[in-house]
């Protein structure tokens, strides 16, 4: 469908997508490959960034990617007919607890793509934006993406940098610390690096806040056939899970960090 730059290094992807796809929750990705890129391409794992909607109906899925290798250098190059297979939507998406009304989240860098699709499926659901908080933090002001897209949508917006080029310098997790002890959230998402993961999960038990979390790990099938993306479990600790078939979204009580 399309392929624009978003930011410096950073593409959003418009794919066209047959009906199943239409029923894909935050959190789920997708497996992608550019149909004439010969067998050195391989499948790639992208979550899902959102649902394209032509006239009121569903016609795509968009994923949003920083060009790093040689598969995003191939996807950036891509133009509108070129066909691109999808494999999808796999794995475990968030879950909204339906009681909760404050919804808080967590996004560092590239993974802020799954957490702007749960904003607006929120959103949908009849949330109030107003009474949740978006935390986005990035390496430097290119690396805060969507951040005009939570505000249009009525969320209220922190943004930390490392180099201190857009809003505060410091770690995302500064803000959520103060926000957590002035008003704890009904739940927190999060998605992004693990050391961010980690202390957002450190936070929410210290606050008796859910917290479910997105983990981005390597996936080379995203079926569960390969057991390239296995993750360390609490409740069977002789026993690992599978990132692309239990998750990528976690209780983050499920996880051994
Ligand atoms: Fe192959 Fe998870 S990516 S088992």
């Amino acid at each position: 469908m399309w392929n624009r730059p978003l930011a410096p290094g950073y593409f959003r992807m418009g794919l066209a997508a047959g009906k199943t796809f239409g029923r894909s929750r935050p959190g789920q990705f997708v497996m992608v490959r550019i149909v004439d890129s010969g067998p050195a391409l391989l499948r790639r794992p992208f979550s899902i960034h959102r649902l394209l909607r032509e006239k009121g109906r569903f016609a795509g899925v968009e994923i949003l990617y920083r060009v790093v290798g040689s598969v995003t250098r191939r996807l950036c190059a891509c133009s509108p007919g070129e066909k691109v297979d999808l494999l999808g939507p796999l794995g475990r998406g968030f879950a909204p607890p339906p009681s909760a009304r404050t919804h808080d989240m967590v996004a560092g860098g590239i993974g802020v793509a799954p957490i702007l699709f749960l904003a607006e499926y929120l959103l949908e659901k009849g949330c109030d934006a107003s009474a949740c908080r978006v935390f986005i933090g990035g390496r430097s002001r290119n690396d805060i993406l969507c951040m005009e897209d939570f505000e249009s949508m009525g969320y209220r917006v922190y943004i930390t940098t490392d180099d201190g080029t857009c809003g505060e310098q410091c770690l995302v997790t500064e803000p959520l610390r103060g926000a957590l002890a002035e008003t704890p959230p009904d739940i927190l998402y999060a998605c992004g690096p693990e050391p961010m993961l980690q202390c957002t999960a450190d936070m929410a038990a210290a606050h008796s806040v859910a917290c479910q979390v997105s983990i981005e790990t390597m996936m080379a099938c995203g079926m569960g056939a390969c057991l390239g993306c296995a993750v360390k479990g609490r409740r069977f600790p002789d026993k690992y899970l599978h990132a692309c078939r239990d998750g990528p979204v976690f209780d983050a009580s499920e996880l051994v960090w």
